[in-house]
């Protein structure tokens, strides 16, 4: 298959003929990737089990792991939902649209195709104007996961999902680099309790002053020491994986430098090429072939944004072997810390202070 790649500005109607191409393959039971505000997604139409089947191939991902269904209008969301708690409907207001899915009891509407097996249904409206359009125009309900191949970090331009998909899906809507860069917060409202699936730009307390406590699956945080499997099956797997073997380094900061400078010598020694993902207050203490400069520490917003397209570049480059700097376990850092610990396979250099 050849894959298209048309650009699009978000406005109508300047995007016409890119959304009438995209319209075209979606209802022809095809797949399109399209920016998010999040990371880039591999679109088809939710309720037809067989473009969910062919996102599952195009991705090589199992076909337990349920995908997100994506709507441009909340009123949509009793057709595929039922049983729908009040706290849905307060979130809704408050984040909708934006990065927050929630996951909610399914209705009969959505082929189990799309979720995994599951009896549950996880809901997204982005914000994202180009994904907005293609929603409206080509949904009403777009089944989207990352638009990357399975197990690697997520898409946040074009080129990536080009780079995994290309000849295996029918268009790629070029929007530019998507803005936040991680994908969205997930949380369960099926319990008693709302439990947060997967961190994400929408923090656990911004959560909390809506909605009130909220738990946290141990999955999220490598704090599952029982082996309870993750209540988001995605969570299960390695993630986000560069071809080099990542490990987080945490600590006091001189002696983080120190370490992961002692490291690189020693792996360069052994012919092996390493990369730092650094800070822009520690990246000129490195003395690494390749450092990269994620952005301020205090600075998570820029950091987000640079994390999965660094993570691409090591392999771009050829890399064997990344250290990390850790990110605190709070606010969007959660998220960070959350992507880089799956990307590391839960990998962390604890030194001493
Ligand atoms: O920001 C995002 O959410 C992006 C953009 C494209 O919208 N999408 C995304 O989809 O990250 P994906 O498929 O890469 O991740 C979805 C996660 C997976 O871990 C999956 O297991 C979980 O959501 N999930 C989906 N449906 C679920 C359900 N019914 N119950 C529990 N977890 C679910
Ligand atoms: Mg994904």
């Amino acid at each position: 298959m050849k894959t298209k790649l048309m650009k699009a500005v978000g406005r109508m109607p300047e995007d016409e003929d890119v959304m009438q191409e995209a319209s075209r393959i979606i209802r022809s039971g095809g797949l399109v990737a399209i920016p998010t505000e999040t990371v880039y997604g591999l679109a088809g139409n939710a309720l037809d089990p067989s473009s969910s089947k062919k996102i599952y191939a195009a991705k090589g991902r199992p076909s337990d792991n349920p995908l997100i269904v994506h709507i441009a209008d909340i009123n949509d969301m009793n057709i595929i939902a039922c049983d729908i708690p009040e706290k849905a409907f307060t979130l809704a207001e408050k984040f909708w649209p934006g990065p927050l899915t929630m996951i909610l009891k399914k209705t009969d509407a959505v082929p189990f195709e799309t979720t995994g097996g599951l009896d549950t249904v996880a809901v997204r409206m982005p914000s994202d104007e180009i994904a907005h359009e293609f929603i409206r125009l080509c949904g009403p309900f777009i089944a989207a996961p990352s638009a990357n191949a399975s197990g690697r970090p997520s898409c946040t331009t074009a080129e990536h999902v080009i780079e995994d998909l290309d000849g295996k899906i029918g268009l790629v809507i070029d929007g530019g680099q998507v803005g936040i860069g991680l994908e969205s917060t997930i949380i369960d409202l099926t319990g008693d309790i709302p439990c947060l699936l997967r961190p994400g730009y929408i923090s656990k307390d911004e959560l909390e002053k809506t909605i009130g406590p909220i738990d946290v699956d141990p999955a999220v945080y490598n704090k599952n020491k029982k082996n309870i499997p993750p209540k988001a099956p995605g969570m299960k797997y390695r993630h986000y994986a560069p071809k080099g073997e990542l490990s987080i380094v945490e600590g006091p900061v001189e002696n983080v430098i120190s370490y992961i400078n002692g490291e690189c010598q020693k792996a360069s020694v052994n012919g092996k090429k390493c990369a730092v993902l650094a800070t822009r207050e520690t990246c000129r203490s490195y003395r690494c072939s390749l450092v990269i400069d994620l952005g301020n520490r205090d600075d998570e917003d820029t950091v987000s944004h640079n994390l999965f397209s660094s993570l691409r570049r090591c392999d771009e480059e050829g890399i064997d072997v990344i250290f990390s700097e850790a990110f605190e376990d709070s606010g969007l850092g959660s998220a960070i810390m959350n992507r880089l610990l799956k990307a590391a396979g839960n990998r962390v250099i604890k030194l001493p202070g």
